[in-house]
């Protein structure tokens, strides 16, 4: 078991206002870390530190450290285009380039200088395959991505990241507004891709939290309440406030 990454009491602010507080967790190889919690939460912080889309905040502040396989992000030297690629992101809203669904995967590794059309064949297979949509768009792969349902743009935005090789994937509530259907192909993807990946999952929905990962990790109002292996968690929570959440009580 490697630890990937690892907050050591990581704090942000906006301003003067804490985002975060005192967060302390790691993140393992090849599992499914949940992050769960109310509207808030700190939750979209805590992903886009990791790959320092925060830093185009102005008047951000970090306490404590970040460390991305051992790198400490904020204090050493970063390739922050490397490390955005390393750490792949994919957002709530699946947004596809105006191009076709081929292009929509290829343009990444085009840009990479992997331009050999027999290699961006392949790239385009195995991550179409790995998102669950190979065989929903196999055949009309020049269609435009915007003539595709919500869920297939958003599995297309998972095989786009995915071309470009991430070590790790965070994923911000992905399937918040898909239909039941999507959302069970997305699960069904990230429980396969987590043998080559490791995934961080912010939901908004903790019974997918309680389906596929492997830890989960509850935050409230910038503040980690509880992080434990999910079985643990969602059975036998330690804090009253994770037993409220989780019983929908609240949020
Ligand atoms: N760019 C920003 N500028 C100022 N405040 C922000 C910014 N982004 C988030 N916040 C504030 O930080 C807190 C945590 O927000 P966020 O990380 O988006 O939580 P969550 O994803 O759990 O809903 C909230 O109080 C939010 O208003
Ligand atoms: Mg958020």
């Amino acid at each position: 078991m490697t630890v990937r990454i690892e907050a050591r009491s990581f704090g942000v602010r906006y301003r003067a206002a804490p985002a975060l507080k005192d967060i302390s967790l790691e993140v393992r190889s090849n599992e499914i870390f949940a992050i769960i919690g109310p509207a808030g939460g700190g939750k979209t912080t805590f992903l886009r530190s990791l790959n320092r889309i925060n830093d185009l905040v102005p008047e951000r502040s970090i306490e404590g450290a970040l460390l991305f396989d051992g790198i400490d992000l904020y204090r050493v030297p970063v390739d922050i285009p490397e490390l955005r690629r390393r750490l792949g992101m994919v957002f709530a809203v699946p947004v596809p380039l105006p191009g076709s669904i081929y292009d929509n995967i290829a343009l990444g590794p085009r840009l990479r200088g992997g331009g050999r059309r027999a290699d961006l064949d392949a790239v385009v297979e195995r991550t179409l395959r790995a998102a669950t949509l190979w065989d929903e768009v196999k055949d009309r792969l020049s269609l435009s991505a915007l003539r595709l349902s919500g869920g297939q743009q958003q599995r297309l935005c998972l095989a786009r990241t995915l071309a470009l090789d991430p070590d790790v994937l965070l994923l911000d509530e992905p399937c918040s507004g898909l239909d039941p259907i999507s959302t069970a192909k997305i699960e069904e993807a990230l429980t396969e891709l987590k043998a080559r990946v490791t995934v961080v999952l912010v939901t908004n929905n903790v019974m997918q939290a309680s389906r596929i990962s492997d830890r989960t990790a509850f935050f409230l109002q910038g503040e980690l309440v509880e992080v434990s292996e999910t079985r643990r968690l969602f059975t036998n929570p330690s804090d009253r406030r994770t037993l409220e959440y989780i019983s929908g009580r609240f949020g």
